[in-house]
């Protein structure tokens, strides 16, 4: 399947006025659902694991119940079937409108449609939902996450050395569009013989523990590394403490992605090299306030489309920031992300 951001390379804008058509077809013999008008979301959860997720939760309901609405929230503990479970419940509590963080995007294909049989609109939140008739995705651009981690650490190292990668969950889309998005800038590298990769796997569930393993069999292999491209801040922590088991943590530069506090807090001890700060609040306000449109069946405006694998799906893409030590106190902290005591003494 080919997923490709359109046309915003062009740096071109669409809009794209969303028009939601599906009516809830079960709604006439629902009392209840006549009596209330309450606007009801519901948010299905893959997991709160990495600390950004228990933002995004805290955020959106914040923004729906500020505009009057009420979330009922599941997460699914990385567990597809869980997921699938959570869904119907969220389906037959009779939600306005689905939000979706899927652990496995193909899979949660059949909640969309299961959604759609009940009239409820579904937005993919963060994570794309491929091969079906998705209403709305709200992200970043995961392709230019992937190009700015691996223009970062090819620039730390001169354009030349040995690495060893860290792709993401093989189930979540964006793993495979940071990959894209680094391939696209290591595969001329690569095939000139600047670039060696030493070692590479993907992190089952994005599990720390996971990337521990492939950084424990990468070091087995070679200590001759030069560059650690780890796909987010949570693989890096684990990639991380199988270098300093090995003596290794601070000598040669690991990315990541998220500004999860103890991310941040690497960065200053010198452990870490680089982040992804994707403002959290941003996606998860502007979700809310999307799906609370949606629920009251006001026309949403998406400046992007992404192929799913079956359509074009309207698509909001918001921006990325790469963070360093020279940065952090403009961008994270700035930003009320984090307060500078936690960044700068928190970790000690
Ligand atoms: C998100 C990352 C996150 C990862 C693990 C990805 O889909 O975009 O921000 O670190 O999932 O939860």
């Amino acid at each position: 399947m080919n997923i490709k951001v359109g046309l915003t390379i062009l740096s071109f804008i669409i809009s794209i006025v969303v028009g939601f058509t599906l009516s809830k077809s079960g709604e006439s013999d629902s009392s209840d659902k006549l009596t209330k008008d309450q606007i009801v979301i519901g948010l299905s959860m893959d997991t709160l694991k990495e600390a950004r997720w228990q933002r995004d939760r805290d955020y959106f309901i914040e923004k729906v119940e500020a505009m009057g609405g009420k979330v009922l929230v599941q997460s699914a503990n990385s567990d597809d079937t869980r997921q699938i479970q959570d869904v119907r419940s969220l389906i037959s509590s009779r939600v306005d409108v689905l939000v979706i963080i899927p652990h496995n995007g193909a899979a949660m294909a059949t909640a969309v449609k299961e959604a759609h049989k009940a009239g409820i609109p579904v937005v993919a939140y963060d994570r794309l939902i491929t091969d079906c008739d998705l209403d709305l995705y709200i992200s970043f651009d995961n392709e230019i996450v992937g190009e700015e981690q691996a223009k970062y650490l090819i620039d730390k190292l001169g354009g030349e050395g040995n690495i060893v990668r860290l792709y993401g969950a093989p189930t979540d889309n964006n793993a495979k569009l940071f990959k894209q998005g680094q391939d696209n800038i290591l595969d001329p590298l690569i095939e000139k013989g600047a670039i060696r990769v030493v070692h590479d796997d993907w992190v089952k569930d994005w599990d720390p523990a996971n990337a521990k393993r492939i950084m424990n069999a990468a070091i087995t292999k070679t200590k001759d590394f030069d560059g650690v491209l780890a796909s987010n801040d949570g693989s890096a922590g684990g990639a991380i403490q199988s270098m300093m088991e090995a003596g290794l943590a601070g000598k040669v530069p690991v990315t990541g992605q998220d500004a999860d506090l103890v991310a941040c807090q690497r960065i200053v001890n010198g452990t870490q090299a680089m982040t992804i700060y994707k403002p959290i609040k941003s996606i998860a306000t502007s979700a809310a306030e999307l799906a609370y449109k949606m629920a009251t069946g006001k026309p949403v405006i998406a400046n992007s489309s992404v192929d799913n694998g079956e359509k074009n799906v309207p698509s909001v893409l918001l921006e990325v920031t790469v963070v360093t030590k020279e940065n952090l106190k403009d961008t994270v902290i700035a930003d009320g992300y984090h307060s500078e005591e936690a960044v700068f003494d928190g970790g000690k």
